[in-house]
């Protein structure tokens, strides 16, 4: 089979797993945007997605083992195992209602490279390792970057382990359900590089028509989880004066933080983004005043101050909107993630790489994050990216071109395997 229909293959099965009805969506005109991938973790969509790629990664020959947070690895050593493991991979998890790459490319990709490598009959002077990450999307359980904060010991493993999601099932109870509850966790040590493949997600490659990106910094990304409580009161009686209304305390909020990140786009050239994209109004009722409601804001950008200055202006704004509305806000701050440069060494690996077969690559930021910021301030760490039509992502309308996607696994491979003999 031709590499590319075989990595197609793999894409187009784990796109169904999370998909209702689990359909095989081959080409862009078969996306409907019901039908997206839901694939939290803990979910039996993100276990069938595990089981499928762990019996890829055995296939492939690779020695598979899994941690306690629910990282997966398979491991194919090198012929001089002294020198620092390349690892290189994915998420298995995705947003609600998100597209079939997102994380998916990374994981195939990875396995497809490594395909590839032994088929050649390749040597790779260092150990090479794919992993797949838990919980990199915060679907399910409210942190962003789980896994890989955990490994690189950001985040505590017990902390992550009795983290509950929206059933009240803490993480660990949903590791086991799945059958992913490892021993011990892995240590970095032996670890020197890292690289993952991933979507773009944004409109750059596609609009410049340019099939490859190398990350050069990864934005930093804090989550404020807000729940404001007022007063829940009947709509028709509950004078305008009397009211504590949660909802209108919140509608505030939200378009503070989007008017002040467009600001701050418009006064510093800042490429800061804020935005309200969770909201639980309770009890929902057209003829009740909002009791109590519940918003997730996310704000970002690949220069801290800029973050870390949105995301106090933020928590201003909310201390002052209790006073206006007599309202009570509760915040949780899951862990702030920096923004990262990532390594100029593996950028210019994956540079010469793509020029050693022909082909094109820009450097560039990332907007999303990814477990490779986590990991960059540990290992030396690089992206790939390939384009999105459209600059579409964490929607079912996500789609990247087939042909895009086989440049960005021979980009991969052939990364890999000058990493594998890169002599420092
Ligand atoms: O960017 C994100 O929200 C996610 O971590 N991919
Ligand atoms: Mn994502
Ligand atoms: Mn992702």
């Amino acid at each position: 089979m031709d590499p590319i229909d075989r990595l197609r293959e793999d894409l187009i099965e784990a796109g169904t797993f999370g998909r209702i009805p689990p359909e095989r969506v081959e080409r862009y005109d078969q996306l409907d945007p019901q039908k997206g991938i839901t694939r939290p973790t803990g979910t039996e969509a993100n276990k069938k997605f595990r089981d499928y790629a762990v019996e890829r990664m055995k296939e492939a020959g690779l020695a598979v083992t899994v941690d306690n947070i629910g990282n997966i690895f398979g491991k194919k050593e090198g012929f001089k195992n002294t020198k620092g493991t390349v690892m290189f991979g994915s998420h298995a998890d995705s947003v609600t209602n998100g597209g079939m790459f997102d994380g998916s490319l990374g994981v195939f990709g990875a396995i497809e490279a490594m395909r590839r490598i032994n088929e050649e009959g390749f040597e790779n002077e260092r150990p090479l390792e794919v992993v797949i990450f838990t919980g990199e999307e915060g679907s399910a359980f409210k942190q962003t970057l789980l896994g890989s904060s955990v490994l690189t010991g950001k985040t505590k493993l017990q902390q992550a382990l009795g983290m509950k999601n929206d059933e009240a099932i803490t993480l660990e109870e949903s590791l086991k359900n799945i059958g992913y509850h490892g021993a011990s966790l892995r240590g970095l040590d032996d670890i020197e590089y890292m690289v993952e493949l991933h979507v773009e997600q944004g409109p750059i490659l596609s609009k410049e028509n340019m099939p490859i990106g190398i990350v050069e910094n990864i934005t930093g990304i804090a989550w404020l989880m807000v729940t404001i409580a007022g007063q829940e009161n009947h709509a028709g009686t509950t004078p305008m004066k009397m009211r504590k209304d949660a909802l209108v305390a919140a509608s505030e909020i939200i378009s503070f933080v989007n008017k002040r990140a467009n600001d701050m786009v418009n006064e510093l050239g800042a490429s800061t983004v804020g935005t309200v994209g969770k909201l639980n109004v309770f009890p929902n009722g057209t003829n009740i005043v909002p009791g109590r409601v519940e918003m997730g804001i996310d704000v970002r950008d690949v220069n801290k101050e800029n973050m870390e200055n949105l995301k106090n202006e933020t928590l201003e704004i909310i201390k002052r909107i209790e006073e206006k509305y007599g309202v009570d806000a509760e915040i949780q701050m899951p862990i702030t993630h920096n923004p990262v440069p990532l390594s100029q060494e593996v950028a210019d690996i994956i540079e010469k790489s793509a020029k050693q077969i022909g082909i094109s690559s820009k450097r560039m930021n990332s907007g999303a994050g990814h477990d490779s910021q986590n990991m960059a301030e540990k290992v030396k760490t690089g992206m790939i990216f390939v384009p999105s039509i459209n600059g579409i992502s964490h929607s079912p309308m996500e789609w990247t071109d087939w042909e895009d996607i086989k440049k960005g696994a021979k980009v991969l491979t052939q990364a890999l395997k000058n990493l594998s003999r890169q002599k420092k």
